[in-house]
């Protein structure tokens, strides 16, 4: 009877507890089996009723323990460790590339203006990075030192810069055309803080009648104050590119000192941010637009030079080492 009342009392709170009791009890050495080793000593006439009360005790005691153990299961089920009056974890939201935040920031600003985004391929051939473009044959850019060549004739190559794309474009539209180009290019160079094999271009493709330098000069004035604020100044300075003519080079006022002269624009109050031109009749007459019609203008610029210049970075090899220390620093929805 005593033994009844304390295996109906049990009570674990998991399976370790559970067990423990079992061997209390019902092991060879429990409780209830030393009930079974005193039944030899039972008088005969008693031996049947005992030996029944034990075996329903026996019984019993499992049935308890099988009782036990399935709530101790129910109770790990439904919570195990869990602490539901805890704040909940936080989702960790990543951050934009400093580069996707830029090259973003740049394409609005043209598609302001009625560009439309275009884009194409980074394997090309000859014809699409050079040739159409009004490359003599032996210029130097197409040299192994400039090119990363996958296979040579025909020419299967990394294109050097975007304006491939703008030929492609050139190629199945018909003017007026208004495209900016994102992309990434490959260019042979050892890598350093200022070089590196890989980069990103925004060039812009503006082909329509009557389409004047005028126009080249009040539409990227207009990006540059969209981009580094209203009181930049531009300024041209002559240059040569093989598919526009006349080319030039454009420089910013700084926007670190104003114009004053600092350590980033070297003390001379301007930085130099992109290539540009008028495109050459020989690139025009290449992808089958008339040049007696039609006039363009071209221009293109470096991502990465950009951001470096807006964000203050130095090295351009942090831009590919993904060291989130790095990437966590800009923040932008966009
Ligand atoms: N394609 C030139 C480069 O990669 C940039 C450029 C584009 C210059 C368009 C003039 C006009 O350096």
């Amino acid at each position: 009877e005593q033994l009844k009342k304390e295996i109906e009392a049990m009570v674990a709170q998991s399976a370790d507890e559970v067990e423990q009791l079992r061997i209390k009890y019902l092991s060879k050495k429990g409780e209830v089996s030393k009930l079974f080793a005193e039944f030899r000593n039972v008088p005969a006439e008693q031996k049947r009723e005992v030996g029944q009360a034990i075996n329903t005790l026996r019984d019993f005691a499992q049935e308890r323990l099988d009782v036990l153990r399935s709530g101790v299961q129910e109770q790990k089920d439904s919570s195990v460790g869990v602490d539901l009056t805890l704040p909940g974890e936080s989702m960790k939201l990543g951050t934009r590339h400093p580069l996707s935040i830029v090259r973003n920031e740049i394409l609005d600003i043209f598609k302001r203006l009625g560009f439309v985004v275009s884009e194409g391929p980074e394997i090309e051939d000859d014809w699409h990075v050079f040739s159409a473009l009004n490359f003599p044959e032996e210029h130097p850019a197409r040299d192994m030192q400039d090119t990363f060549f996958i296979q040579r004739n025909p020419d299967v190559l990394l294109r050097t810069h975007t304006s491939s794309v703008q030929v492609h474009d050139m190629e199945e539209m018909e003017p007026p055309i208004r495209t900016v180009t994102p992309g990434r290019v490959f260019r042979n160079e050892a890598i350093s803080a200022r070089a590196h094999c890989m980069f990103h271009q925004i060039e812009g493709l503006y082909i329509d009648e009557n389409v004047s330098f005028a126009d080249l000069k009040q539409t990227l004035l207009y990006f540059a104050q969209e981009l580094f604020g209203e009181g930049t100044k531009i300024r041209m300075r002559p240059s040569y590119f093989p598919f526009t003519e006349p080319s030039a080079e454009m420089d910013v006022s700084c926007s670190i000192c104003g114009g004053e002269g600092c350590n980033v624009c070297k003390y001379t109050g301007w930085l130099e941010i992109l290539g540009c031109g008028m495109v050459d009749p020989n690139a025009l007459e290449s992808s089958g637009i008339d040049s007696r019609k039609y006039t363009g203008f071209a221009f293109g610029m470096g991502i990465e030079r950009i951001a470096m210049l807006k964000y203050g970075i130095n090295d351009l090899r942090l831009y590919f080492e993904n060291d989130v220390r790095f990437l966590n620093q800009f923040k932008s929805a966009h």
